[in-house]
Order: structure tokens, then sequence, then C-alpha cells
């Protein structure tokens, strides 16, 4: 059934098609309940209890909310997830002329599940930056571009063997048959109101257009691009709105989303970059009573890192451990692997079990099979960066890097008032 929290979800996945317009869309919505920017190339001031800012790089953007106790004694409640999902990003030099076609050239981001991409209609979104330095977020918002299946007759192993696309000369998206000079740099003109030699670069990517949906027999299922992790992050983000509504609590709470998780976030504004850590040792800096600094601060602390997990297929049920299979549906999914892929351990995992029960939320565990390789997320790198303890977890979703995923409706809840009553301040110190 749809709801209100569904609809702003489902909104903020249409939206956000890239992750600077996921970043984007969080200052935005941060904004209308008194969120300011923070221009970190400015003079610092002084933060005091109540202050709601944010500092946004690009896809990247950390914010929080400045509790009523030190932060050196009380500590900060922080969320950490990812902006950016697997896609198919547009080069430089795009135009590729072939057999009276020109498609675009494109390289891989991330762990793409190339197939998926196959007969979609696709959009274009990112950021362009134009010849007098100003940098625009673009949306071309209709059917422009297609990866063409190839006919059964001419690949009549498909269905065994599976669809193989190669990257340099397969998955280059078909866009006109038109022999104009430059048809992206035209396209870009006609959206941004300029010239096409206004274009000077971009950060673009293809994505699907198909709308983000309630689905199935009883609107059980969402079905969307990038569940992988905006889901996180507007769960994060819905938190951080709710736990504004009352008084500050003592604890100071901090969202940070991050672009670059898929390539492995060591980048400037990634969760291995100093981004976090600059903005943490801002807050302690600038408010009062900070004797003992971050680390003082950090003992105090605890970090929730929220990122998808895998629910079990149906189809492929053994590729789980029998005992650890989160369900769609049941709820939020704590993950332990005992080689710190994820960074949850006995103490992060009872914080988080606590937090459930405080909102009567159910959880599950995820634990890789031990004879598969298990995958990782931000929690790992950022508990690593700054010593924090923190526990893993995520909802459940098929499809994953897929592009269109799917997750069941009734786990946005749970997950966002686990989250906002870590935010404030419930469940141990
Ligand atoms: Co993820």
């Amino acid at each position: 059934m749809p709801t209100p929290l569904l609809d702003r979800f489902l909104a903020f996945l249409d939206d956000s098609p890239s992750p600077q317009h996921a970043a984007a869309n969080v200052a935005e919505a941060l904004a209308q309940v008194g969120f300011s920017a923070i221009d970190e190339r400015a003079k610092p001031e002084s933060l005091k209890a109540g202050a709601k800012h944010y500092i946004q790089r690009n896809g990247s953007i950390v914010a929080f909310r400045i509790g009523s106790g030190p932060v050196a004694e009380v500590g900060f409640r922080l969320i950490a997830a990812h902006t950016d999902s697997p896609n198919l990003r547009i080069k430089p030099n795009p135009e590729m002329k072939k057999h009276g076609m020109v498609r675009l050239g494109v390289e891989t981001y991330g762990g793409v599940l190339q197939a998926s991409w196959a007969d979609r209609d696709l959009g274009i979104a990112g950021q362009v930056v134009l010849r007098d330095g100003s940098l625009r977020l673009v949306d071309l918002r209709r059917p422009l571009c297609r990866i063409p299946n190839l006919a059964i007759h001419l690949n009549r192993g498909v269905n065994k063997d599976g669809l193989v696309l190669n990257a340099q000369t397969q998955l280059p998206a078909l866009l006109t048959l038109s022999d104009e000079e430059r048809p992206l740099h035209r396209l870009l003109a006609a959206e941004l109101g300029c010239d096409a030699d206004d274009i000077l670069t971009w950060d673009l990517g293809l994505y699907d257009l198909t709308p983000p949906t309630l689905a199935g027999a009883h609107d059980e299922f969402l079905h969307s691009a990038r569940l992988d992790n905006l889901a996180s992050c507007h769960a994060g983000l819905e938190a951080m709105v709710a736990a504004c509504e009352g008084d500050a609590p003592s604890q100071t709470a901090v969202l940070g989303l991050f672009d670059h998780e898929e390539i492995g976030s060591r980048t400037a504004r990634g969760a291995q970059g100093r981004m976090f850590e600059d903005v943490l040792s801002r807050i302690v800096r600038d408010s009062p009573q900070a004797e003992g600094g971050l680390a003082r601060a950090m003992a105090h602390s605890w970090l929730i890192s929220a990122d998808m997990a895998h629910a079990v297929h149906p189809g492929f049920s053994e590729k789980h451990d029998g005992e650890h299979m989160p369900k769609l549906g049941k709820g939020p999914v704590i993950k332990r692997n005992a080689n710190w892929r994820y960074g949850t351990e006995a103490d992060s995992a009872a914080m988080f079990i606590a937090l459930c029960q405080e909102v009567d939320a159910p959880y599950q565990y995820f634990v890789n099979r031990s004879d598969l390789s298990c995958g990782s997320t931000v929690g790992p790198i950022v508990a690593s960066n700054l010593g924090v303890r923190t526990v893993d977890c995520g909802n459940p979703m098929l499809s994953m890097h897929s592009a269109r995923e799917m997750c069941a409706s009734a786990d946005h809840e749970p997950m966002t008032k686990v989250m906002t009553a870590f935010f404030q301040g419930a469940g141990p110190a």
C-alpha cells in the first residue's frame, strides 16, 4: 500500500538519476527543515547546540545537527551510506560512427550487471561544466539511447551461456541515425539553453527511464533502479529530518552519504578519502568544551553503515548460508563477516538490536556462505579510518547491481525508524 513515506522514497529514487542529483536532493530536503550549507573555503564559525548544516562535495554530502552535550563527552551518532550505483558512464569524445549509426562510447562504472542494460529506454544524467566555468546538473529524461540485444537467431547459445557484451565494442549505446556533428553536445545545449560550443566537459551516465513503482499482488515489492544504495540514503535522510523535529539529544547526529563506494571509496570525496574526518574534525574544533578532541569523541560514538543486503533468491537459495538467509519483507539485516568485510562486532550488533527492539522492528542476519568470497561496504573503511564502533546493516533486496532492482516495500519504514531512534540518542551510550 502506498504511504507518505513510500511516496517520498519513490520520488527520491526517481529524482536522483546520478550521485550528484542524489546529493543535491538531500541538500534540498534538509534545507527545507533549516539546514544550511557550509562553504569549506570560508573562515569557520562556532557551532552551537541545535545548529544544522551540511557540506556537499559534488555527489557526496555530510549533514549534521549539533547535540546538546559536549561532543567530546557524548560523541557522535553517525550514519553512512553511498549515493552511487553501478552504471554506464559516457566518454569525453563519445560518438562512434559505424554502418550509418552513431553510438555513444561508455565505460562501466562499478560492478555493472551488463546484460540488464540491454533493450532499455535510456536517458542521460549527471553534470556538465560550461565554458564560463559554471557547473550544471542535467537530466535528459527521455528515451535517447538503447543498447540493442542480438537476435536469438544470431546468438543461439544465449539461453545456455548468458548474454555477454564486450564493454568496448558492444555496450556503446545507439543514439542516432543522423550524421550531424556532435549530437550529444547539441542535445545538452538545447536542454541547458546554451550553444553547443559552450559545453566544455561532463560527468554523465546512462540511466533506465522506467519510473520506480510499487509492484506485486499487494504492492509488497518496490521496483527501481539504484536501490543499492539510494534506499539507505533515503532512510538516513528521513531519520535526520524526523530526529530534528524534537529537541536536540545530547549526541551530535551526522549523516554521511558518499559517492564512489562502487569503485572502492578511495577518492577525494569517497568514504576512504578525507571528507568524513574533515567534517567531524571541524565539528569538534568549532564546538564548545571539546577537550580531548576527535579521539575522545570517537570513543563515545557509534556508526551505522547502511547498504543493501542480499535477500535469498527463490531460484538460487543454494547461494546463501542456510541459517543466514535474509528474507524480503522481514526487516533490517545485520551483516557479519569474520574477515571484516563488514564492520559489525558483537557490541555493535547488540547496539543495533537494542534499537530494533526500541522501535518494534524485526531484524535478521546475513553471513556469506563460508566457501564464497564476501562483498563489502563503507563500514570497515570508515571504522578503520576513525576508530569508531560500527554496525553494518541494510535492507534485503534482489537483482543487486541490475539496471532495475527490487526490494520489499515493507522494509523501508522499520529501517527509517531504527535510524531515527539512533539519531535521537536511543540505545546504549
Ligand atoms: Co551498495
